[in-house]
């Protein structure tokens, strides 16, 4: 492993693709000479990403971030893993490289995003399955909550948007959801809301953001608009066909082949996932409390039938509380580490942060016994993803991605 990093860092102290020389300087944390590399080492003008990434998710990152590393770092049929998983971006770029994957979350959520796009079907299956499928029925839930989710959706069409969700939750629990069902469901919950007509609902939030029906009850007032009809199938099987456009053969086939294997709980605790069996980890955990990820996703666990009030998703306000829970995170990450593994820990940028992030992510890694080898910054012009902490932050100018790499 030490000389596999070795020479990754060397790589990564001439690398010029991009036009600039990679800076090199270093900083003292904990007592410890810890070099930083600074460059744009992934960038949004590199090949466009797989199509099949187009779900969007609150502070995920950019293909390009993992692709980085499991490129220099594993072999095919090596294990990547991402215990903070979100949409699953490390997982579908490894496979899309025929390493095995590994993910975890505490949403069950992000297995319901990120597995039926290791899986895709193709297209005419979407069709036939959506034309199988009635949207009539009035067995989906009409309780109470409709009050709330008629801010959003026109009647006829939360009727339709029941009668999916009575569909899915039905044929789970009878063991029966297969690939393509599994499919049409990640991509409708995918068109929740948004602020595009390509969504169920009536102009709204970004679809990685649903507000509360209040809120949506304050914008429906001030743009002065009511939910109206949408239809349910057609923007289904838009957004199935365009997550799809670029999938080859040798995709279907990398994918085809790839092992995987979700948990579901705290990253701190994945007995399912076995002693030094990863090669690889290259993750982004959540920041203190800068995003909310259980009320950015009510709606769309509403709709998977996840209670989102009972997600044990943790509110780390304390510098203190977070470096705790990253010492637990970083203990379980060096037991399921294989001895030549390399954990890439990214930790975006929080601009008003008195602290440097990085240097929480040291002390933490530290503490749980991982040699630290470096920094790298990334540092890019500003888009919307790259807002990986979701703060907001109008003007233009340079956002940066801080991966700390460590090993066992
Ligand atoms: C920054 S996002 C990860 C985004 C991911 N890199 C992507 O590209 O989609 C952090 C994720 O951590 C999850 N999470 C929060 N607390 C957790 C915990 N204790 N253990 C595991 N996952 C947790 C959240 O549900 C969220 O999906």
């Amino acid at each position: 492993m030490r000389n596999q990093l070795e020479s990754f860092f060397s790589e990564v102290g001439v690398f010029s693709e991009f036009g600039e020389r990679t800076l090199v300087d270093h900083r003292e944390v904990r007592g410890l000479r810890v070099p930083f590399y600074t460059n744009e080492f992934w960038t949004s003008k590199q090949r466009v990403a797989h199509s099949l990434h187009e779900v969007s998710y609150r502070a995920c990152f950019k293909p390009q971030l993992p692709r980085f590393f499991v490129e220099r770092l594993t072999d095919a049929g090596d294990v990547v893993y991402d215990p903070f998983m979100g949409r699953g971006t490390t997982l579908l770029e490894a496979a899309l490289m025929g390493r095995r994957v590994v993910g975890n979350d505490i949403n069950p959520l992000s297995r319901i995003l990120c597995e039926p796009r290791l899986r895709p079907p193709r297209q005419e299956d979407v069709v036939a399955r959506l034309a199988e499928v009635s949207l009539d029925s009035c067995e989906g839930s009409r309780g109470a909550e409709d009050a709330d989710l008629l801010a959003f959706y026109h009647p006829d069409t939360l009727s339709e948007i029941c009668a999916l969700r009575y569909y899915f939750l039905s044929r789970e629990e009878a063991g029966e959801l297969d690939d393509v069902d599994r499919w049409v469901r990640m991509v409708a919950t995918n068109r929740l809301t948004g602020h595009s007509p390509g969504f169920f609902s009536v102009y709204t939030m970004p679809p990685n953001q649903a507000v509360t029906a209040a809120r949506q009850r304050i914008i429906n007032e001030k743009r002065g608009q009511v939910p109206g009809t949408k239809d349910v199938r057609a923007i289904i099987l838009k957004k199935s066909k365009q997550l799809l456009s670029k999938l080859t053969v040798f995709d279907e086939r990398e994918l085809a082949g790839s092992d995987v294997l979700f948990t579901v709980g705290g990253a701190e605790d994945t007995g399912g996932i076995a002693d030094g069996s990863v090669k690889l980890v290259v993750t982004s955990p959540p920041f203190l409390d800068v995003v909310d990820y259980r009320t950015d996703n009510w709606l769309r666990c509403w709709f998977n039938g996840i209670d989102s009030s009972e997600l044990p998703i943790s509110k780390l306000r304390s510098e203190q509380a977070w470096v705790e829970k990253m010492r637990l995170v970083f203990m379980e990450l060096k037991r399921v580490l294989a001895c030549d593994g390399v954990v890439a820990f990214e930790v975006g940028e929080v601009k008003r942060a008195k602290v440097m992030l990085e240097d929480m992510v040291i002390e933490a890694a530290l503490d749980a016994g991982l040699s630290v080898h470096g920094v790298m910054i990334n540092a890019q012009e500003f888009t919307k993803t790259a807002n990986c902490w979701g703060v907001d932050n109008k003007s233009k100018g340079t956002n940066t991605n801080r991966i700390v790499l460590l090993s066992k």
